[in-house]
């Protein structure tokens, strides 16, 4: 299960990701928002972000203006990777890198032809392991608090 995010800026491509999404039968649940009114981008980072951490989902895609805002919120939550891409190359390798787990995009950034082939990527590319799990751990590390050096 796949769940989807935005503000009211990251509406319009949230909602064309989720009819991409339907048409490929990927299941999908959307914590919104659900209209364009304006609203606050770390409100649904949250949610969507709960999501994952619970295990009800198992990737996020998150919309806002520019992808950063949403990002950096759903970086607050423990055990979230989440990168903010505007390019097709950093969308495949945070998964085979960094095991990212929700991959924000800007709707004021990309359009919505590319957003989708980043979100095809993203949600098809596997984490590699390897040297990038000590990686990938030393993140948890500091989010727990722990020196690395
Ligand atoms: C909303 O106007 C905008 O600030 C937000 O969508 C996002 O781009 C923030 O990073």
């Amino acid at each position: 299960m796949i769940v989807l995010g935005s503000d009211h800026a990251g509406f319009p491509l949230k909602e064309e990701i989720k009819e991409y999404l339907k048409s490929k039968g990927i299941d999908c649940t959307d914590v919104g928002c659900f209209t364009p009114e304006s609203c606050d981008y770390a409100i649904s980072a949250q949610k969507a972000c709960d999501k994952i951490i619970s295990g009800e989902c198992e990737l996020g895609i998150l919309c806002c203006g520019t992808g950063v805002g949403i990002s950096i919120a759903a970086n607050k939550v423990k055990g979230i990777r989440a990168c903010s891409c505007s390019d097709y190359f950093s969308a495949k390798y945070t998964r085979m890198h960094n095991d990212a787990n929700v991959l924000c995009l800007g709707a004021r950034v990309l359009g919505s032809g590319l957003a989708i082939e980043m979100v095809d990527v993203f949600l098809n590319t596997e984490f590699e392991g390897g040297r990038h799990q000590r990686r990938v751990d030393e993140i948890t590390a500091i989010e727990n608090g722990e020196k690395l050096y």
